[in-house]
Protein backbone atom coordinates (compact mmCIF):
# COMPACT_ATOMS: atom_id res chain seq x y z
CA UNK A 1 0.00 0.00 0.00
CA UNK A 2 1.49 3.36 -0.79
CA UNK A 3 0.07 6.77 0.26
CA UNK A 4 -2.10 7.07 -2.34
CA UNK A 5 -3.64 3.81 -1.66
CA UNK A 6 -4.24 4.97 2.56
CA UNK A 7 -5.97 7.96 1.91
CA UNK A 8 -8.35 6.24 -0.57
CA UNK A 9 -8.93 4.14 2.28
CA UNK A 10 -9.27 6.96 4.26
CA UNK A 11 -11.92 8.88 2.15
CA UNK A 12 -14.08 5.75 1.22
CA UNK A 13 -13.78 5.08 5.44
CA UNK A 14 -15.38 8.25 5.93
CA UNK A 15 -17.90 8.15 3.26
CA UNK A 16 -19.20 4.70 4.91
CA UNK A 17 -19.13 6.18 8.22
CA UNK A 18 -21.43 9.08 7.47
CA UNK A 19 -24.09 6.77 5.56
CA UNK A 20 -24.06 4.02 9.02
CA UNK A 21 -27.56 3.54 9.48
CA UNK A 22 -27.81 2.90 12.95
CA UNK A 23 -25.53 2.14 16.19
CA UNK A 24 -25.30 -1.71 15.44
CA UNK A 25 -23.64 -0.51 11.73
CA UNK A 26 -21.82 2.08 12.90
CA UNK A 27 -20.26 -0.40 15.27
CA UNK A 28 -19.21 -2.72 12.81
CA UNK A 29 -17.57 -0.21 10.57
CA UNK A 30 -16.06 1.07 13.76
CA UNK A 31 -14.38 -2.46 14.51
CA UNK A 32 -13.41 -2.94 10.70
CA UNK A 33 -11.41 -0.29 10.56
CA UNK A 34 -10.06 1.34 13.98
CA UNK A 35 -10.75 -2.16 16.01
CA UNK A 36 -8.11 -4.16 17.96
CA UNK A 37 -7.95 -6.44 14.91
CA UNK A 38 -8.99 -4.06 12.05
CA UNK A 39 -7.13 -2.54 9.02
CA UNK A 40 -5.17 0.36 11.49
CA UNK A 41 -3.14 -2.02 13.53
CA UNK A 42 -2.80 -4.37 9.80
CA UNK A 43 -1.60 -1.31 8.40
CA UNK A 44 0.92 -0.25 11.51
CA UNK A 45 2.63 -3.79 11.10
CA UNK A 46 3.40 -2.76 7.54
CA UNK A 47 5.22 0.66 8.71
CA UNK A 48 7.77 -2.01 9.57
CA UNK A 49 8.28 -2.74 6.41
CA UNK A 50 8.57 0.41 4.75
CA UNK A 51 12.50 2.10 3.87
CA UNK A 52 13.01 4.43 6.81
CA UNK A 53 13.21 7.43 4.14
CA UNK A 54 9.02 7.05 3.49
CA UNK A 55 8.57 6.14 7.05
CA UNK A 56 7.83 9.67 7.95
CA UNK A 57 5.11 10.17 5.14
CA UNK A 58 3.58 6.97 5.51
CA UNK A 59 3.17 7.38 9.28
CA UNK A 60 1.64 10.59 8.73
CA UNK A 61 -0.85 8.94 5.94
CA UNK A 62 -1.77 6.30 8.82
CA UNK A 63 -2.35 9.22 11.42
CA UNK A 64 -4.97 10.91 9.17
CA UNK A 65 -6.80 7.69 8.65
CA UNK A 66 -7.01 6.78 12.54
CA UNK A 67 -7.88 11.16 13.59
CA UNK A 68 -10.05 11.18 10.51
CA UNK A 69 -12.27 7.46 11.30
CA UNK A 70 -11.70 8.31 14.86
CA UNK A 71 -13.85 11.72 14.40
CA UNK A 72 -16.33 10.32 12.00
CA UNK A 73 -17.20 7.48 14.79
CA UNK A 74 -17.67 9.65 17.68
CA UNK A 75 -19.90 12.36 15.14
CA UNK A 76 -21.93 9.76 13.23
CA UNK A 77 -22.48 7.83 17.05
CA UNK A 78 -23.89 11.64 18.39
CA UNK A 79 -26.13 12.24 15.03
CA UNK A 80 -27.64 8.68 15.74
CA UNK A 81 -28.31 9.47 19.38
CA UNK A 82 -30.68 12.54 18.72
CA UNK A 83 -32.60 10.79 15.68
CA UNK A 84 -33.42 8.52 18.21
CA UNK A 85 -34.27 10.86 20.89
CA UNK A 86 -36.91 12.33 17.98
CA UNK A 87 -38.50 9.38 17.15
CA UNK A 88 -38.86 8.46 20.60
CA UNK A 89 -40.54 11.45 21.71
CA UNK A 90 -43.04 10.98 19.11
CA UNK A 91 -43.64 7.92 19.05
CA UNK A 92 -47.36 5.61 19.74
CA UNK A 93 -47.55 5.34 23.47
CA UNK A 94 -48.62 1.73 23.56
CA UNK A 95 -48.72 2.31 27.75
CA UNK A 96 -51.34 5.32 27.10
CA UNK A 97 -55.06 4.45 27.82
CA UNK A 98 -57.48 4.35 24.75
CA UNK A 99 -59.59 6.54 23.34
CA UNK A 100 -63.27 5.66 23.29
CA UNK A 101 -65.32 7.01 21.12
CA UNK A 102 -68.38 8.57 23.14
CA UNK A 103 -71.44 6.25 22.91
CA UNK A 104 -74.68 7.54 21.55
CA UNK A 105 -77.89 6.64 23.13
CA UNK A 106 -81.14 6.84 21.20
CA UNK A 107 -83.34 9.64 22.60
CA UNK A 108 -86.29 8.45 25.34
CA UNK A 109 -88.97 9.58 22.51
CA UNK A 110 -88.15 7.93 20.18
CA UNK A 111 -87.52 4.77 22.11
CA UNK A 112 -90.94 4.98 23.03
CA UNK A 113 -91.72 5.97 18.74
CA UNK A 114 -89.98 3.22 17.91
CA UNK A 115 -91.60 0.50 20.90
CA UNK A 116 -95.22 1.98 20.42
CA UNK A 117 -95.27 1.95 16.43
CA UNK A 118 -93.67 -1.26 16.68
CA UNK A 119 -96.65 -3.28 18.74
CA UNK A 120 -99.11 -1.82 16.71
CA UNK A 121 -97.16 -3.02 13.32
CA UNK A 122 -97.41 -6.71 14.60
CA UNK A 123 -101.19 -6.02 15.23
CA UNK A 124 -101.92 -5.43 11.23
CA UNK A 125 -100.96 -1.32 11.60
CA UNK A 126 -98.87 0.74 9.07
CA UNK A 127 -97.57 3.57 9.62
CA UNK A 128 -98.74 7.12 8.45
CA UNK A 129 -97.09 11.05 8.28
CA UNK A 130 -98.69 14.16 7.82
CA UNK A 131 -97.20 17.38 8.46
CA UNK A 132 -96.90 19.79 11.20
CA UNK A 133 -98.28 22.61 9.59
CA UNK A 134 -101.79 21.90 8.93
CA UNK A 135 -104.95 23.79 7.55
CA UNK A 136 -106.99 24.90 10.03
CA UNK A 137 -109.68 22.45 8.26
CA UNK A 138 -107.81 18.78 9.02
CA UNK A 139 -106.59 20.18 12.47
CA UNK A 140 -110.46 20.94 13.35
CA UNK A 141 -113.16 21.37 10.55
CA UNK A 142 -112.69 17.79 9.63
CA UNK A 143 -112.46 16.30 13.16
CA UNK A 144 -115.95 17.72 13.55
CA UNK A 145 -114.45 20.51 15.72
CA UNK A 146 -116.52 23.78 15.75
CA UNK A 147 -115.38 26.63 15.29
CA UNK A 148 -116.14 27.81 18.31
CA UNK A 149 -114.56 24.82 20.42
CA UNK A 150 -112.10 26.17 22.85
CA UNK A 151 -109.01 24.27 21.48
CA UNK A 152 -109.23 26.58 18.68
CA UNK A 153 -108.31 29.72 20.70
CA UNK A 154 -105.92 31.94 19.83
CA UNK A 155 -104.63 31.37 23.26
CA UNK A 156 -104.38 27.59 22.87
CA UNK A 157 -103.11 26.89 19.10
CA UNK A 158 -100.72 28.56 17.23
CA UNK A 159 -101.83 30.16 14.29
CA UNK A 160 -99.47 31.15 11.57
CA UNK A 161 -100.14 33.50 8.30
CA UNK A 162 -102.59 32.15 5.63
CA UNK A 163 -104.83 30.46 7.61
CA UNK A 164 -102.33 27.57 8.71
CA UNK A 165 -101.65 26.49 12.52
CA UNK A 166 -99.44 24.12 13.70
CA UNK A 167 -101.13 21.11 14.71
CA UNK A 168 -102.50 20.52 18.15
CA UNK A 169 -102.97 16.61 17.63
CA UNK A 170 -102.17 13.99 15.50
CA UNK A 171 -105.04 13.58 14.55
CA UNK A 172 -105.27 16.01 12.31
CA UNK A 173 -103.74 13.23 9.96
CA UNK A 174 -106.92 11.04 9.95
CA UNK A 175 -109.02 13.25 7.29
CA UNK A 176 -106.01 13.58 5.13
CA UNK A 177 -105.06 9.51 5.09
CA UNK A 178 -108.51 8.62 4.95
CA UNK A 179 -109.59 10.79 1.96
CA UNK A 180 -106.89 8.87 0.03
CA UNK A 181 -107.16 5.65 1.14
CA UNK A 182 -110.30 3.34 1.04
CA UNK A 183 -111.27 1.13 3.69
CA UNK A 184 -110.17 -0.86 6.00
CA UNK A 185 -107.68 1.21 7.18
CA UNK A 186 -105.33 0.55 10.14
CA UNK A 187 -103.05 3.54 10.86
CA UNK A 188 -100.92 4.80 13.19
CA UNK A 189 -99.22 8.20 13.27
CA UNK A 190 -96.47 9.63 15.43
CA UNK A 191 -95.46 13.06 15.27
CA UNK A 192 -94.95 16.44 16.47
CA UNK A 193 -97.53 18.64 18.32
CA UNK A 194 -97.81 21.84 19.42
CA UNK A 195 -99.92 23.86 21.64
CA UNK A 196 -99.62 27.28 23.16
CA UNK A 197 -99.13 25.58 26.99
CA UNK A 198 -96.67 27.69 29.63
CA UNK A 199 -94.04 25.10 30.14
CA UNK A 200 -93.79 23.08 33.76
CA UNK A 201 -93.22 19.93 35.09
CA UNK A 202 -95.84 18.15 32.92
CA UNK A 203 -96.36 21.04 29.79
CA UNK A 204 -94.70 21.36 27.35
CA UNK A 205 -95.31 23.82 23.22
CA UNK A 206 -93.90 20.86 21.89
CA UNK A 207 -94.63 17.23 22.55
CA UNK A 208 -94.90 13.96 20.72
CA UNK A 209 -98.11 11.97 20.17
CA UNK A 210 -99.11 9.09 18.26
CA UNK A 211 -102.37 8.48 16.92
CA UNK A 212 -104.13 5.04 15.70
CA UNK A 213 -107.35 4.76 13.94
CA UNK A 214 -108.74 1.45 12.66
CA UNK A 215 -111.71 1.54 10.14
CA UNK A 216 -113.64 -1.17 8.90
CA UNK A 217 -117.01 -3.07 8.62
CA UNK A 218 -118.30 -3.91 12.49
CA UNK A 219 -115.59 -2.54 14.37
CA UNK A 220 -116.32 -2.00 17.88
CA UNK A 221 -115.94 -0.82 21.21
CA UNK A 222 -114.86 -4.13 22.37
CA UNK A 223 -111.98 -4.09 19.87
CA UNK A 224 -110.72 -0.73 21.14
CA UNK A 225 -110.50 -2.19 24.45
CA UNK A 226 -109.06 -5.40 23.89
CA UNK A 227 -106.46 -4.02 21.43
CA UNK A 228 -105.50 -1.24 24.06
CA UNK A 229 -105.36 -4.09 26.77
CA UNK A 230 -103.11 -6.18 24.22
CA UNK A 231 -101.13 -2.47 23.48
CA UNK A 232 -101.09 -2.41 27.55
CA UNK A 233 -98.93 -5.79 28.20
CA UNK A 234 -96.91 -5.41 25.65
CA UNK A 235 -96.03 -1.87 26.68
CA UNK A 236 -96.00 -1.77 30.33
CA UNK A 237 -95.73 -5.46 31.45
CA UNK A 238 -97.98 -8.94 31.42
CA UNK A 239 -100.45 -7.82 34.34
CA UNK A 240 -101.24 -4.26 33.17
CA UNK A 241 -104.90 -3.89 32.38
CA UNK A 242 -107.12 -1.20 30.72
CA UNK A 243 -110.26 0.84 32.01
CA UNK A 244 -112.30 3.28 30.00
CA UNK A 245 -113.84 6.07 31.64
CA UNK A 246 -116.13 8.55 29.67
CA UNK A 247 -115.13 11.72 28.33
CA UNK A 248 -116.15 13.93 26.09
CA UNK A 249 -113.73 14.55 21.67
CA UNK A 250 -115.19 15.91 19.13
CA UNK A 251 -114.80 13.27 16.47
CA UNK A 252 -115.27 10.30 18.40
CA UNK A 253 -118.60 9.32 20.03
CA UNK A 254 -118.93 7.42 22.34
CA UNK A 255 -115.02 8.69 23.68
CA UNK A 256 -113.38 7.71 26.37
CA UNK A 257 -110.27 8.70 28.61
CA UNK A 258 -108.11 5.11 28.78
CA UNK A 259 -106.41 4.22 32.05
CA UNK A 260 -104.05 1.37 32.53
CA UNK A 261 -103.61 -0.21 35.54
CA UNK A 262 -99.93 0.68 37.53
CA UNK A 263 -97.26 -1.40 35.87
CA UNK A 264 -95.46 -0.30 39.53
CA UNK A 265 -97.65 -1.55 42.20
CA UNK A 266 -100.21 -4.28 40.04
CA UNK A 267 -103.01 -1.39 40.53
CA UNK A 268 -102.45 -1.77 44.39
CA UNK A 269 -101.04 2.41 44.64
CA UNK A 270 -98.38 3.45 45.01
CA UNK A 271 -96.44 6.90 44.20
CA UNK A 272 -96.27 6.23 40.68
CA UNK A 273 -99.40 5.96 40.11
CA UNK A 274 -100.77 8.82 43.05
CA UNK A 275 -102.02 6.06 45.19
CA UNK A 276 -105.01 5.40 42.92
CA UNK A 277 -103.90 2.08 40.86
CA UNK A 278 -104.26 3.77 37.66
CA UNK A 279 -102.39 5.91 35.12
CA UNK A 280 -104.11 8.09 32.57
CA UNK A 281 -102.81 6.89 29.09
CA UNK A 282 -104.52 8.43 26.44
CA UNK A 283 -107.90 9.69 24.74
CA UNK A 284 -110.03 7.43 22.36
CA UNK A 285 -113.29 6.47 21.07
CA UNK A 286 -115.40 5.38 18.11
CA UNK A 287 -114.94 7.57 15.34
CA UNK A 288 -118.05 10.26 14.92
CA UNK A 289 -119.74 9.55 11.65
CA UNK A 290 -119.79 13.12 11.07
CA UNK A 291 -116.05 12.68 10.61
CA UNK A 292 -116.71 9.44 8.18
CA UNK A 293 -118.90 11.77 5.57
CA UNK A 294 -116.35 14.61 5.82
CA UNK A 295 -113.51 12.02 4.22
CA UNK A 296 -115.69 10.63 2.02
CA UNK A 297 -116.24 7.11 3.79
CA UNK A 298 -120.06 5.83 4.14
CA UNK A 299 -121.12 6.26 7.72
CA UNK A 300 -123.31 3.32 6.90
CA UNK A 301 -121.09 0.98 5.92
CA UNK A 302 -118.03 1.26 8.19
CA UNK A 303 -117.11 2.31 11.79
CA UNK A 304 -113.83 2.13 13.48
CA UNK A 305 -112.16 3.61 16.78
CA UNK A 306 -109.42 6.35 17.24
CA UNK A 307 -107.03 6.82 19.75
CA UNK A 308 -104.37 9.31 20.72
CA UNK A 309 -101.75 9.81 23.85
CA UNK A 310 -98.74 11.35 24.26
CA UNK A 311 -95.40 10.35 23.63
CA UNK A 312 -93.81 12.28 26.29
CA UNK A 313 -95.90 11.21 29.04
CA UNK A 314 -95.58 7.11 28.47
CA UNK A 315 -91.75 7.76 28.43
CA UNK A 316 -91.75 9.33 32.05
CA UNK A 317 -94.02 7.01 33.27
CA UNK A 318 -92.05 4.13 32.08
CA UNK A 319 -88.44 5.68 32.65
CA UNK A 320 -89.87 7.32 35.73
CA UNK A 321 -88.37 11.10 34.45
CA UNK A 322 -90.43 13.95 36.72
CA UNK A 323 -90.00 16.53 34.34
CA UNK A 324 -90.78 16.71 30.91
CA UNK A 325 -88.25 19.40 30.55
CA UNK A 326 -86.02 16.52 30.92
CA UNK A 327 -86.67 15.03 28.00
CA UNK A 328 -85.86 18.50 26.07
CA UNK A 329 -82.60 19.73 27.94
CA UNK A 330 -80.66 17.28 26.41
CA UNK A 331 -78.22 16.45 28.89
CA UNK A 332 -76.54 13.90 27.63
CA UNK A 333 -74.79 12.33 31.12
CA UNK A 334 -78.91 12.33 32.29
CA UNK A 335 -80.41 10.45 29.35
CA UNK A 336 -77.83 8.22 29.06
CA UNK A 337 -79.58 6.42 31.41
CA UNK A 338 -82.58 5.71 29.64
N1 LIG B 1 -106.51 14.05 19.81
C1 LIG B 1 -106.89 13.83 21.16
C2 LIG B 1 -106.02 14.69 22.07
O1 LIG B 1 -105.05 15.23 21.61
C3 LIG B 1 -106.73 12.38 21.56
C4 LIG B 1 -107.66 11.49 20.82
C5 LIG B 1 -107.30 10.89 19.65
C6 LIG B 1 -108.93 11.24 21.32
C7 LIG B 1 -108.16 10.05 18.97
C8 LIG B 1 -109.80 10.41 20.67
C9 LIG B 1 -109.41 9.82 19.50
O2 LIG B 1 -106.30 14.86 23.22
Amino acid sequence: MDIQDIDDVTTRALTELAAAEDQTALEALRVKYIGRNGLLPELMQGLKAVPPADKPAMGQALNRFKVGVTAAVAERKTALAAVAQTAKAGAFDLSLPGRWPRRGRVHPITQLIDKTTEIFRRMGFTVADGPDIETEYYNFDALNTPADHVSRDLADTFYLPGGMLLRTQTSAVQARYMECHPPPVRIVCPGRCYRRDTTDATHSANFHQIEGLYVDEKVSLADLKSDLDHFARELMGPGVKSRFRTHFFPFTEPSVEVDFSCHMCGGKGCRVCKHSGWIEIMGAGMVDPNVFELAGYDPEAVTGYAFGMGIERLAMILFGIDDIRRLYENDARYLAQF
